[in-house]
């Protein structure tokens, strides 16, 4: 393609070259050409160009994802400290009984239980559904939620009924003397 006065251009072959559709059988050029791109092969070619670009962008932030996924783990577990709090003295609580706190933040309220067979246990207080605040029903001897119904065993915090998606987290205790101490929570059971 000559431009005027100024030299020439390079012209993609498929501009020099028009293949069989670009005349009909008279030799003329047919009118859709008016109004339709002509460079066709051009547009594919980027198309496929950017997409191939998604395609490992898309790739690369997943590949990212997972291995800051995996990293996280590793430093959480089994490295990660809590501190130790005294939560209760012992005499406190009467089988049947409860005793609310919060570990390891003053944001993670919790909820301390003696069974009626005499164990201590602490679960976090936010249920594994949408957090509302779980209370321990002692005529049902299971943790409760008064939102969607849903129910947890007291032994373990697993979720006996309703929505919960997981079983509430447990909170480590020990007991020093008189003295009722948070130590921890399980690995992969942090938070609601
Ligand atoms: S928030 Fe507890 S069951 Fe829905």
């Amino acid at each position: 393609m000559k431009l005027p006065g100024n030299g020439s251009l390079m012209t993609p072959p498929s501009l020099t070259k028009p293949g069989p559709a670009a005349t009909d059988m008279a030799g003329r050029r047919p009118l859709w050409r008016e109004d339709f791109s002509v460079h066709a092969a051009e547009d594919n070619y980027v198309l496929r160009r950017q997409f191939t670009k998604f395609l490992t962008l898309t790739s690369a932030g997943m590949l990212a994802g997972n291995i800051w996924i995996f990293l996280r783990s590793l430093f959480d577990w089994p490295h990660r400290q809590y501190p130790q709090t005294t939560v209760a003295r012992s005499s406190e609580i009467a089988a049947g009984g409860v005793k609310l706190f919060r570990y390891p933040t003053e944001n993670d309220p919790c909820i301390l239980v003696r069974t009626r067979a005499g164990k201590l246990v602490a679960y976090s207080q936010k249920c594994t559904h949408l957090s509302c605040a779980v209370y321990y029903s002692a005529a049902n001897n299971r943790l409760e939620c008064p939102c969607h119904e849903g129910y947890f065993a007291i032994e373990t915090g697993r979720v006996l009924q309703g929505p919960p998606p997981r079983p509430l987290p447990r909170i480590e205790l020990e007991q020093r003397g008189e003295e009722i101490v948070a130590v921890g929570i399980p690995a992969g059971e942090h938070g609601a």
